[in-house]
């Protein structure tokens, strides 16, 4: 028997026990003849006051117009968003992480309570996309996430510019290696207009991938915030939504662990960011796929790192279009054994299927992405890290630009901030390993990204210099050696707690082994006499959060018991 495609949408539109619906559907414009059709939520995290979110509002007034013309009916709705890169450091960064969440309980509480058939989500910043996907993997529903693309490089006295750009020009300041105009330069023309941070960045990392995943439509992730081919796309949603509705294709067919292995291969191809091994441990469990950080390591040794891409590399992610886009990307490491083709994706084809369509990457005429022969580095950048200050897992990102291994004198900051003024005052040196610490999911809360203070690091030239390890996250815009994620977190009594100003820390990427060099009677010693910190919060969002929040090491999820 053929699926019903408005199989939700009929307890509203069809059962005569309500009446009310009915009569406000009436009261939103919907025809008699509209009762029949399938309805689709279209989440939009669009809002003015961000460039990765403002334009897409805008899109998804496409997507509806797609919706519509074959034969559904599309509604907005809108959740929230917040843009990391203005969350002014620990303060507002609180926030970040548990917005994904908040985006994920909202489209899947307007979708379940409205009764939609599928839903369509049009994605910006950061933790937009795997909010989205966790919400689709949540609701079951035939799902499709658009992208609203990266942004275009900005330029000032002919060098290309970013959002990581203004954050190394505070460095540089405080270095006194940049003039005060200069300075005012940078920041009035890094960000040119809408779209989502320009490298290979949270955002570009999620929607890449996803798209690897087969939640979104081939080039969902190349084109950028102001290509022609993003409104393109987003006028050709609706078709692939009725061929899903159709096919009753539903998320959960598509995240299967093959697919979750497809995404983060593509994530250690092009060297993208650590937020994507939380992110990903989340929506395996929205989808209660086992997946842990081991397989993300199992992942990350298999797969070279073949793609000079911003922030470690040269390339902007607009730079991609022109050689083939993400599918040419993705079609290269199918040829190679890397990827499965088998894995069905939205538009009702396999990933095969789909990538038969693809260009192919021509090593002859582009320079961003290598051969797996000659790649920047054999295996993944993402590397899992375990040791007696990292018991239950860290999360670090290794180029093997900075060297394999640090050993050093530790400095600690307890709280995000402290390393600005630190810096600003010149006692952060070489040799040293940084110890943010109280960063974590509880402890932070929100486990902050360390984007303002690895940058800060980066401008003052000290990036090559010192290590950074903290129990927070790192932006996808760092580099340098640094190793975030560290488990148990500082608020939960983890090692990370007990390091002490001028202890030596050691981190060795070649034994993925973070040591705190000190006995185990002394690391005892000191465990005895910690004292857990109250709280930072509570009550309001941050206090559930703290109450309800699952370690780094899995996923930082909220839903779970
Ligand atoms: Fe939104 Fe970077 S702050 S993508």
């Amino acid at each position: 028997m053929a699926t019903e495609l408005n199989r939700f949408s009929k307890t509203l539109t069809q059962e005569v026990t309500n009446p009310a619906a009915q009569a406000m559907l009436y009261g939103i414009g919907l025809k008699e003849e509209d009762f029949v059709k399938p309805q689709i939520g279209i989440a939009s995290t669009g809002y003015e006051g961000n460039p990765c979110n403002m334009h897409l509002n805008g899109l998804s007034v496409y997507v509806k117009q797609g919706v519509n013309a074959n034969d559904m009916v599309g509604l907005i709705f809108n959740t929230i968003g917040v843009s990391d890169g203005m969350t002014n450091g620990n303060d507002g960064m609180r926030y970040s992480l548990p917005s994904r969440d908040i985006i994920a309980d909202s489209i899947e509480t307007v979708v379940a309570a409205q009764w939609y058939d599928g839903v369509i989500a049009v994605v910006g910043c950061d933790k937009n996309m795997p909010g989205a996907i966790m919400a689709m993997a949540r609701l079951d529903r035939p799902s499709i996430m658009v992208y609203g693309g990266t942004i275009r490089s900005g330029h000032y006295k002919g060098q290309k510019l970013d959002i990581v750009s203004a954050f190394e020009a505070l460095g540089k300041k405080f270095a006194n290696n940049i003039s005060d105009e200069d300075y005012k330069g940078v920041i009035q023309n890094s960000i040119p207009g809408q779209g989502a941070c320009g490298g290979m960045y949270t955002a570009n990392t999620m929607a890449s991938s996803i798209e690897a995943m087969g939640l979104s439509l081939p080039f969902s992730s190349s084109y950028p915030a102001t290509h022609e081919g993003k409104q393109e796309e987003c006028k050709k949603i609706g078709a692939a939504m009725k061929k899903l509705l159709e096919l009753n294709i539903t998320p959960k067919d598509i995240i299967t662990k093959k697919s979750l292995e497809n995404a983060l291969t593509v994530v250690m191809a092009l060297g993208g960011s650590t937020n994507a091994a939380l992110h990903y441990l989340a929506i395996a469990r929205a989808a209660d796929i086992p997946l842990t950080l081991d397989d993300i390591q199992a992942i990350s040794d298999r797969t070279p790192f073949i793609a000079d891409l911003k922030p470690s590399g040269k390339y902007f992610m607009e730079d991609i279009l022109e050689i083939g886009g993400v599918p040419a990307v993705t079609k290269y490491l199918y040829s190679v054994g890397l990827i499965h083709g088998d894995c069905i994706t939205v538009t009702g084809k396999t990933v095969a299927e789909n990538l038969a369509e693809a260009p192919d990457l021509n090593f002859e005429t582009q320079k961003m992405v290598f051969p797996i022969e000659t790649p920047i580095k054999p295996s993944g950048h993402i590397q899992v890290l375990y040791g007696n200050l990292a018991p239950s897992g860290a999360v670090a990102k290794i180029t093997g630009k900075e060297g394999l291994t640090f050993d050093g004198e530790a400095k600690v900051c307890e709280h995000e901030s402290e390393i600005i003024d630190m810096l600003s005052k010149g006692e952060i040196k070489a040799g040293h390993v940084v110890v943010i610490r109280n960063a974590g999911p509880k402890g932070g809360p929100g486990m902050s990204e360390m984007l303002k203070p690895t940058s800060a690091v980066m401008g003052a030239g000290l990036g090559d210099k010192i290590a950074l390890i903290t129990d927070g996250r790192f932006s996808g815009g760092t580099h340098g050696f640094v190793v975030g994620h560290i488990t148990p977190e500082a608020f939960e009594g983890g090692p990370i707690a007990l390091v002490k100003d001028g202890d030596r820390i050691s981190i060795d990427a070649n034994t993925r082994v973070l040591t705190l060099h000190i006995s185990d009677e002394e690391m005892a010693a000191r465990k005895a006499a910690w004292v857990q910190p109250a709280p930072r919060f509570t009550k309001g969002m941050l206090g559930r959060y703290i109450r309800t929040v699952k370690s780094a090491s899995e996923g930082c999820v909220t839903d779970e018991a």
